[in-house]
Order: structure tokens, then C-alpha cells, then sequence
């Protein structure tokens, strides 16, 4: 009997998959088809998935072409699974010549010819097609845009800034750049918001009452109260408003959160989290403090395990004159049973790291752990140590893109509640960090030193 193996993601199955499977086929006298699993699929790029591994794998049952199916799930897999299943020719797609040579070691290797005008990538343009607006002068809009092209369906079409001085020439060439926010919004369906703090209250506002779905760089606002009107605003015109801090979209971070949440190192007792920079941010004459650049992602992961509930908080802040430039502040939060501690700066440097303590064992994040790809859980004995790592591709903010789409096309679909699956911050998280940054700029809390 002769043995055939071939992999694919099948998404959203087409006629190029099934001519594919139908000749894989007709090579031998048993088919395995290895269906590559969300996680394999990312670190290969192909970020935008719409099917879940479950939907991919009952299409290819469903084809009745497949003897067999299988999950890819890591790398090198492809010579265990020839080995397992005594596997004689393995096939793929003319698009992937060349590639596979390697396993002709271990078993015969045939590229079928890849049939003409039809892939997964263009049915996904072509099911949700948002074009977006950038806002902001930030040259991070750069690595934005650059991110943005590894989304299938994300189209920047415009650009609404006071300053494009810091824009990649291909950023400059988007069909409309203004610097009226209402003229971006008029030619786009959604809007990604990087810009000063005190004006994102305004141009979420804006963004909102013309009906377009809005991703804004956190926080959201600069006072608790604006934060919760925005909100309530989007909930109530059924639009996205989702906070943008890439950290809660690393693939890392989140697991890390799910081993916490599910007890490995006990209850948490403290968190300590520094983000610092050298740089200062003054570009557009608006000044970036040290609260302002890095307080919401270091407030992150405290709020997301500790909670919002805490009883006090004390913000000790270096600051100029005018008490409203920090170039470093650390905050301490007070909870019932458990303390955090985060440091944030620009114009000094630190060690950019993460530690949770539990009453069974610690976390360590090293620096920068807010472009997290691994991270160490660590116990009294240390043979019982463990580390964990996960590819974060485009430092999170492709995975950002992908969420901010398919909570629009949720949206969309009317399926509200389905959409908050996307979100990694939740209400109360975002009502919190405004919160801080509120007490920060009254003055309310803070000790100048
Ligand atoms: N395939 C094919 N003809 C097509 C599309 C895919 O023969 N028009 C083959 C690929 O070469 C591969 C298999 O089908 O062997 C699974 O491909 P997959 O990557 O899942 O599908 P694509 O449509 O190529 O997906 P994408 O656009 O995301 O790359």
C-alpha cells in the first residue's frame, strides 16, 4: 500500500485545497492530511485564520477525500509523522517548490501544480475588507502600518496627523492624508488612534459619533469618568472601542496569565513591574512622561491578576516645575491580601522585568518583558523550574490587528457577545488604568519628590 502525506491550514476550504487532496490522492492508496494547528499557523505568519482548528479539520473530514487526519503542531513534525506512519510520497502545492526538498531523505516528494486564482488569502480580502485610518504623528505608526499588511482584510487607505515628518514614504502615499480627523473618517470604516492622551477623549468621540469602530493606544482617557462615557458610547452605537497595548496580545503574556490564573505558583502575594526608556518623547511639542509612555502597560498585568478592587494606591513621581512631566514615577497599590509595585520612566534606565510572587513559587519575566516571548516559573527547588517561550511576531501588534478585525466583523454579525472573546482587556481594566493616569494628573495620590 502505497502512503501519501500532505498539510495544508484549510481555511475556509476552497476548490484549490480539494483538486489538491483529489491528486494527493491518486498518488498512492492512502491519504494523511496534516491539518496545521492556530499556534503552528502563527509562527508561519498565517495570523488571520477565520476557521478554528476544529472547523479546519471537520472540512477536510467532510471532503471524504482523507483517510486520515492529523494535527501539525511543531516544527520538524513533518519527519516524525513520515517516520510514524510509514509514509511513501509526501506532496504540496507547486507554491511550496523547492521547500520540502529536505525530506526526499526520507521518503519521495511531489509538487503538484498549484491551481490558478483561488487562495485562502484573497477569499478572507475579499469577506471583510475594513479600511482604516491611522491617527497620530508618532513614527510607531511606521511599524503599525508595516504590521497591518500581515492582517488579510486590514486596508490603511488614510492617515489624519498634524506631522507626518516621521512617516515611511509608503505611509505618506495612502489615498487620503489630513490633518481633519472628520475628512479621515469620512473614507474609512475603522480608526487606530496613537496619539497624545489628553486628545484621545476628543478623537474617540468623534470617531465613535460618525460610527466607526476605534482602536485607541491606552488609556483610553485621561479621566475614569471620560474613559466610561466612551464606552458606554461604542456599546450603545454597536462599535468596537478596543485599548491598544500590545503587550496583552502576546501570545506569552496570555498564557502566563492562564498558568496564574489556574494556580501553579499559589495565591499572588506581590507584583513588581519596571518599564523604562531613554528616550523622551516631545515630538508634535506635546511632552510623553514617564506615566504617560509606559504607566498603562506596566499597570497591566497588576490590574489583570490582582484585580481592580485594591484599597490604596500612592504615586511617588519625580517631576519638573510644573509637576506634570515625570520622568519617573513608581506607583504602590495596596490590596487586601497582596501588594504591586510598578516603576515607570523616561530619561532613566532600569531593568525592564516582571516578577509575580505566589505562595507556592515566582514568575520571572526578563526585560522587556512587555515584548514578552518567554517567561521562567520558578519554585524553592529548582529541578521543578520551568520555562515556557511562544513566538511573538511584529512585537504583538499584528495579534492586535487580528483581534481589532474580528471583533469588527463580530460586530458585524451581530454577535456582540462573541466579539468581547477578542478583547484582552477587559472593562474594568480599562476604567482602572484611566483611573491612575486621572489621579496622576490631578495630582490626587501623588507624592512629588
Ligand atoms: N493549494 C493549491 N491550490 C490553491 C491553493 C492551495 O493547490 N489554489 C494547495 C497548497 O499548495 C497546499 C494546500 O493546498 O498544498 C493547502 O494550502 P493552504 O496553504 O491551506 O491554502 P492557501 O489557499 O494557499 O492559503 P493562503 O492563501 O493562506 O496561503
Amino acid at each position: 500500500m502505497v502512503k501519501v502525506i500532505t498539510y495544508g491550514t484549510y481555511d475556509l476550504l476552497h476548490y484549490g485545497h480539494i483538486r489538491l487532496l483529489q491528486r494527493a490522492k491518486e498518488l498512492g492508496d492512502y491519504l494523511i492530511v496534516g491539518v496545521t494547528s492556530d499556534d503552528f499557523d502563527k509562527t508561519r505568519g498565517k495570523i488571520n485564520v477565520q476557521q478554528s482548528l476544529e472547523e479546519r479539520v471537520k472540512a477536510v473530514q467532510a471532503t471524504g477525500i482523507a483517510d486520515k487526519v492529523i494535527i501539525e503542531e511543531y516544527e520538524g513534525q513533518k519527519i516524525d509523522d513520515i517516520r510514524k506512519y510509514g509514509v511513501d510520497i509526501f506532496t504540496v502545492g507547486s507554491d511550496w517548490t523547492g521547500y520540502f526538498d529536505y525530506l526526499n531523505e526520507y521518503c519521495k516528494v511531489v509538487y503538484l501544480p498549484r491551481t490558478e486564482g483561488v487562495s485562502s488569502s484573497e477569499i478572507r480580502d475579499q469577506k471583510q475588507a475594513v479600511n482604516i485610518g491611522l491617527v497620530g504623528y508618532e513614527k510607531y505608526l511606521n511599524k503599525v502600518f508595516n504590521e497591518s499588511k500581515f492582517v488579510n482584510g486590514i486596508n490603511v487607505n488614510a492617515v489624519c496627523t498634524t506631522d507626518s515628518t516621521e512617516f515611511s514614504e509608503e505611509l505618506c502615499s495612502v489615498d487620503v492624508m489630513s490633518d481633519d480627523l472628520g475628512k479621515v473618517l469620512d473614507a474609512v470604516d475603522a480608526v487606530y488612534i496613537h496619539s497624545h492622551p489628553s486628545v484621545h477623549y476628543k478623537q474617540i468621540k468623534e470617531a465613535l459619533l460618525a460610527g466607526k469602530h476605534v482602536m485607541c493606544e491606552s488609556p483610553l482617557a485621561e479621566t475614569q469618568s471620560e474613559c466610561n462615557e466612551l464606552l458606554e458610547l461604542a456599546k450603545s452605537k454597536k462599535l468596537v472601542l478596543m485599548e491598544s497595548l500590545r503587550t496583552a496580545y502576546s501570545t506569552a503574556y496570555s498564557r502566563m496569565l492562564l498558568l496564574i490564573k489556574g494556580g501553579k505558583i499559589g495565591d499572588i502575594i506581590s507584583i513588581d513591574a519596571t518599564c523604562t526608556s531613554l528616550r523622551t518623547n516631545s515630538s508634535a511639542g506635546e511632552n510623553w512622561s514617564g506615566m504617560t509612555a509606559w504607566g498603562p502597560t506596566a499597570l497591566l498585568p497588576v490590574f489583570q491578576i490582582l484585580g481592580t478592587n485594591y484599597d490604596d494606591i500612592l504615586i511617588t513621581s519625580r517631576c519638573g516645575e510644573d509637576k506634570k512631566i515625570d520622568n519617573f514615577s513608581k506607583i504602590d497599590i495596596t490590596y487586601p491580601k497582596a501588594v504591586a509595585t510598578i516603576k515607570v520612566g523616561t530619561g532613566v534606565k532600569s531593568e525592564g522585568e516582571l516578577v509575580i510572587s505566589g505562595t507556592e513559587g515566582y514568575i520571572y519575566v526578563p526585560a522587556p518583558w512587555w515584548k514578552t516571548d518567554y517567561f521562567e516559573v520558578r519554585y524553592e527547588n529548582p529541578e521543578n523550574n520551568k520555562r515556557y517561550f511562544y513566538q511573538l511576531d511584529g512585537e504583538g501588534i499584528r495579534y492586535e490587528w487580528v483581534s481589532f478585525l474580528k471583533m469588527i466583523s463580530a460586530y458585524t454579525e451581530g454577535k456582540e457577545t462573541e466579539a468581547d472573546y477578542f478583547d484582552s482587556i477587559d472593562r474594568d481594566v480599562s476604567l482602572a488604568i484611566s483611573n491612575v493616569v486621572e489621579r496622576f494628573t490631578s495630582g490626587d495620590n501623588v507624592k512629588y519628590i
